[in-house]
């Protein structure tokens, strides 16, 4: 692991080769199109959890990572949206889709690990999908919890190592072929991160045999 990307504590099957936020921009700019193209089968297999994750975010909401704007159609129309992405094809996306939607809002192009927001500026940050990629998950963490209202709430939808040992091998078995194509650690303990950040978990719910978490935090 290089000395600027750490790993985390929590990854259950470590690689060889940590990538940077520029190598992980560099991918996701490549990967924006396959993600457009999937959206459909991504809506039908992710929505009703991401409804229920984030069907009830309210106020000023901060997405992280926000990817081709998939979250966008489960938020409630009320909520004031900010996106934000460390590529630019899919911060192009996801303004396209926030266009398609017809809802207002705005995305950047930032890192997640230093938001250009300042404190206290969310009532809920939002984010999906994002902690296995991000080169520092712990940093991430601590920015969501800094730019949310102390008594905001931080939403989370992770995924990570299956709890149902047969699924979870085989994760182990594709951890790394996994990571060189998706800058994913996917046999990640996603609530692991959580250990020492500024983020409190009030909630977490485990689903899909173990690999989808639901989580629930206030900055500390
Ligand atoms: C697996 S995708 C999930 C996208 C979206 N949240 C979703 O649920 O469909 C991971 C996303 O995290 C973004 N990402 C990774 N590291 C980031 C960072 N340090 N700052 C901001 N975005 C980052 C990638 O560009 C990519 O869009």
């Amino acid at each position: 692991m290089s000395a600027d990307n750490p790993s985390t504590p929590s990854d259950s099957h470590a690689v060889d080769r940590a990538m940077s936020g520029d190598d992980i921009a560099t991918l996701y700019d490549e990967l924006a199109d396959r993600y457009e193209r999937w959206g459909r089968a991504n809506h039908l297999f992710s929505g009703p959890l991401r409804k229920r994750a984030f069907g009830d975010a309210s106020g000023r909401v901060l997405d992280v990572a926000c990817g081709t704007g998939t979250n966008i159609r489960y938020l409630p129309p009320t909520a004031q949206l900010v996106g934000v992405d460390i590529s630019d094809e899919m911060v192009e996306a996801a303004r396209a889709e926030l266009e398609r939607l017809r809802r207002g809002g705005t995305v950047y192009r930032m890192d997640a690990q230093e938001l250009q927001f300042p404190d206290d500026s969310f009532d809920t940050v939002v984010s999906a999908l994002s902690t296995c990629t991000f080169p520092d998950p712990v940093a991430a963490l601590d920015e969501m919890a800094r730019v949310c209202r102390p008594d905001g709430r931080v939403l989370l939808l992770e995924h990570g190592r299956s709890g149902v040992e047969l699924v979870g091998r085989y994760q182990d078995w594709r951890a790394d072929a996994h990571y060189e194509q998706h800058g994913c650690r996917w046999t990640q303990d996603p609530l692991a991160h959580f250990e020492g950040t500024d983020l409190t978990v009030i909630e977490s719910e485990t689903l899909l045999l173990g690999v989808v978490t639901i989580i629930e935090a206030r900055p500390a």
